[in-house]
């Protein structure tokens, strides 16, 4: 890895947090009129890069999209915003959880549709890695996503060594390749 400067820099929550809304086009939905659920994830994609590009301020890579809730369905017409801010960083890679409201635009009713969590890892141009700066959480709700943000890691790498594990097992002679 090519160390910066990253982690003597401390950036707060607010100071990561992004928005964007999208008017859901006929382009953007299934033959029932409902938002596809892989649109939604490029949109969630998007404004969970924009959180991670406010607290790298270098380029990053998704390096995984988990827990996505898809409450409820969003219709063609309506507007969806989606919020995100990051919840942790990391050493090279950043926590994000993205949040979306769809907006009936002739009732003007607002529903919660859908969250995810995203893990993106800060790298400079040519590819090499970063270290990230450091994240302060100030508000009660911000702690506690940062502290949750740490529990969801220990999980996702203990599902990486589980998944790894099975694949050796699943692999006629335990993984290795006789040439
Ligand atoms: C994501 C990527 C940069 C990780 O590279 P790597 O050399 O395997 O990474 P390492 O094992 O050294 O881990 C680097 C960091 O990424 C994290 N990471 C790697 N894979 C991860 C995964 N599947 N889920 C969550 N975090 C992950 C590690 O925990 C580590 O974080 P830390 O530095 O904060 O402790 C690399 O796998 C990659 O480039 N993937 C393709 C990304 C891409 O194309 N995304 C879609 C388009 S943007």
């Amino acid at each position: 890895m090519n160390a910066n400067e990253g982690n003597s820099i401390v950036r707060t929550v607010a100071s990561t947090q992004s928005e964007m809304t999208e008017i859901i086009l006929p382009n953007d939905t299934n033959t029932l009129g409902h938002l596809l659920g892989g649109r939604l994830m490029h949109f969630i994609d998007l404004t969970g890069a924009m959180a991670a590009y406010r607290h790298s301020r270098t380029h990053v890579v998704t390096a995984a999209m988990d827990h996505i809730d898809f409450i409820q369905p969003v219709r063609l017409g309506d507007l969806v915003t989606l919020k995100s801010s990051v919840n942790r960083a990391f050493t090279t890679s950043m926590e994000v959880g993205v949040k979306v409201w769809a907006e009936n635009t002739r009732t003007a009713t607002i529903a919660h549709v859908a969250s995810a969590y995203l893990v993106f890892v800060a790298i400079d141009a040519e590819g090499r890695k970063q270290k990230v700066p450091q994240l302060m959480p100030e508000t009660t709700d911000e702690i506690r996503r940062y502290e949750d943000a740490l529990r969801r890691r220990i999980h996702r790498e203990a599902e990486t060594a589980r998944r790894k594990e099975a694949k050796l097992a699943a692999t006629p002679g335990g993984g290795t390749i006789e040439v």
